[in-house]
């Protein structure tokens, strides 16, 4: 026979069973930042360490400066599209990156222009 005292032991030890699931899940699935403080890039050429929050902040407050394509389609890694080739029509990566960062840098007379004042690493 099930006693009360067996019942309450069971179901305190669902409970603890389930409060940990639900914080080793918390805990184990973090949400992606919504503005990422800094991206390192590797290249042939040498690491680039870009202040995001920097940038998306002091520097502009429009993301769109950079997530050109972001109201057609929700995604902010430049490499769904910006491929390691590129044509005529859709830059590669690293022209893509080069055209964004540099012709800011160059546009604003300010960051630098130097190859390796980005390419620092
Ligand atoms: C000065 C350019 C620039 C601005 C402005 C900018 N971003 Fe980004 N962001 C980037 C670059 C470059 C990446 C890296 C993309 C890649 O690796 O393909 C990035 C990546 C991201 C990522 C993905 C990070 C990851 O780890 O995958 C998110 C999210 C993001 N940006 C959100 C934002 C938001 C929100 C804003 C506006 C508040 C913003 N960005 C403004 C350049 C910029
Ligand atoms: C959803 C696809 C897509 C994503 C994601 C994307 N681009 Fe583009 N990008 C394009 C297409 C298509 C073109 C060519 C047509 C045009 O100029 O808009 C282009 C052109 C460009 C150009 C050259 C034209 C111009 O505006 O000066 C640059 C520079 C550029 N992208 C940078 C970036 C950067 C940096 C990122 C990430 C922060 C990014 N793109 C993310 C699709 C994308
Ligand atoms: C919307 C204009 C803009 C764009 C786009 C942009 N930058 Fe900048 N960047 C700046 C400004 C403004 C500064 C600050 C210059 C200063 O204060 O001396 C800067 C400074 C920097 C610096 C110097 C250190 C720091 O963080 O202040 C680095 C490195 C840099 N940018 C890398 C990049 C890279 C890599 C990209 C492309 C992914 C990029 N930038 C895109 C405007 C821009
Ligand atoms: C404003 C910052 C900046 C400047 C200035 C700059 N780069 Fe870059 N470079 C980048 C970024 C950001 C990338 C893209 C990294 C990625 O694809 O993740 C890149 C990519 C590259 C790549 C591609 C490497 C690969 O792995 O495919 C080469 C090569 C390169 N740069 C060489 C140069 C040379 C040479 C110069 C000078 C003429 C230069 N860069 C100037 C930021 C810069």
């Amino acid at each position: 026979m099930t006693s009360q005292r067996d019942l309450k032991v069971a179901i305190l030890i669902m409970t603890i069973f389930l409060v940990t699931g639900i914080i080793c899940y918390a805990s184990f699935t973090p949400p992606a930042p919504e503005n990422p403080v800094r991206l390192m890039f590797q290249t042939k050429a040498g690491k680039v360490l870009f202040t995001h929050s920097v940038h998306a902040g002091d520097y502009t407050d429009d993301c769109q400066d950079c997530h050109h394509n972001i109201e057609d389609d929700e995604t902010y890694n430049c490499s769904e599209c910006h491929e390691d080739k590129g044509d005529e029509d859709l830059p590669s990566r690293a022209d893509a990156f080069h055209a964004k960062c540099k012709g800011c840098h160059e546009d604003v007379g300010a960051g630098p222009v130097e190859c390796n004042s980005c390419h620092t690493l």
